[in-house]
């Protein structure tokens, strides 16, 4: 058992107490404390997409299973089995040095692996379900294992089974991708082939990619260790074509993304920035002054504090906008 202080095991830096925090290292380590029958428990991987509002009445499992395994191949494609309490960054960075392709573009997303696909990760044009072929997990309500394929995780824009009826049920102790050994470079994004022009690299490799990736997440994002944040705060909101075109005739120059033919994706953080919060900073709760989707603990906000600074935000976006977001991080109350 580790202290039963979270402060160092969430990146907003939020102090909260527990009943106890419990490093699992393997499965068997999972099923020795179901049989405790310690309760309610909690599942906590990099703690860098959760926003502790108060104390948490609950044993909190510090996902702790590590190791990278191939566990098949052939000429084009590898199947790798990554234990759910390795650092995703680490995980993309092995990926990169063995030249496997296919989740370059999601270098230095804070994180474990385990996390990756209940939030469904994505950045600059690809989501980690692309490239997931299943993931192993211990129902904890039946204390069963169960084997879940990409068709059974309903992933969704930073959504899957394990943020719905799945929630708090599963501890995934594996995650398994499929990589390329002959990749295919996305570069979709104007960003990404700006950075490499910059380093004058004209034939890119997976490598040049994630630096490029590395670099452009570095210059704008804060660093969690540095500045406390949990990311991107809020989803992108989507809204209809219609509400879409009435916002476009007050702001012309409104960045979007088209979703389908009846759907556009507005950027939270231009919504956020035009209500005036952007840099805004009440008490130790507030935006980051280089991205206002990034709300930051500048010193010792609680938990409450920032969720109320949360609030005043969507109610601003909401007044200005008639536009709903919602948070992308998940808010524990107790
Ligand atoms: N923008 C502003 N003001 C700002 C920052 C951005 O107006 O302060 C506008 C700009 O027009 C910019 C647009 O918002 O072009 C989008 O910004 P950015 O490219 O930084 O992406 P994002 O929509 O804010 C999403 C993901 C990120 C991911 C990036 C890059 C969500 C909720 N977030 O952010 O994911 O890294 O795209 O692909 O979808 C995360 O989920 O934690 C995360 C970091």
């Amino acid at each position: 058992m580790y202290t039963t202080n979270l402060l160092n095991f969430n990146t907003m830096h939020i102090s909260a107490e527990s009943k106890g925090i419990i490093p699992i290292y393997s499965e068997r380590g999972l099923y020795e404390v179901l049989v405790k029958g310690n309760k309610p428990l909690k599942i906590i991987g990099g703690g860098s997409n959760i926003l502790l509002v108060g104390d948490i009445d609950a044993y909190i499992l510090k996902n702790e299973i590590k190791g990278i395994h191939i566990v098949d191949e052939d000429e084009d494609e590898v199947l790798v089995s990554i234990g759910a309490g390795e650092n995703w960054h680490n995980f993309v960075m092995w990926t990169i040095s063995q030249n496997l392709g296919g989740i370059e573009n999601l270098a230095l997303i804070p994180g474990s692996v385990g996390a990756a696909p209940i939030q469904n990760i994505g950045a600059y044009g690809v989501e980690q379900r692309d490239s997931f072929h299943s993931l192993k997990a211990i129902d904890l309500t039946q204390g069963i294992s169960k084997l879940f394929f990409r068709e059974d995780c309903q992933f969704g824009y930073r959504d899957s089974i394990f943020k719905k009826e799945a929630k708090g049920k599963c501890f995934i102790t594996h995650v398994n991708y499929i990589l390329s050994k002959k990749p295919m470079l996305n570069m979709q994004y104007g960003a990404i082939i700006k950075m490499l022009e910059e380093s004058k690299i004209n034939t890119p490799t997976i490598a040049d990619v994630a630096d490029a990736i590395i670099k452009i997440r570095t210059l704008k994002l804060p660093d969690p260790k540095i500045v406390p944040n949990t990311g991107s705060f809020f989803k992108n909101p989507v809204i209809e074509k219609k509400d879409f075109e009435k916002l476009k005739q007050s702001y012309p120059n409104v960045p979007n993304y088209v979703v389908d033919a009846d759907h556009t994706k507005i950027p939270a953080a231009w919504l956020i920035e035009k209500a005036g919060f952007k840099g805004k900073r009440v008490g130790d709760a507030g935006t980051h002054k280089n991205h206002a989707l990034v709300l930051v603990n500048y010193g010792k906000a609680t938990g409450k504090e920032i969720l109320e600074f949360a609030n005043d935000i969507q109610i601003a976006v909401s007044q200005k906008f008639e536009i709903d977001i919602v948070p992308e991080v998940n808010i524990w109350e107790s």
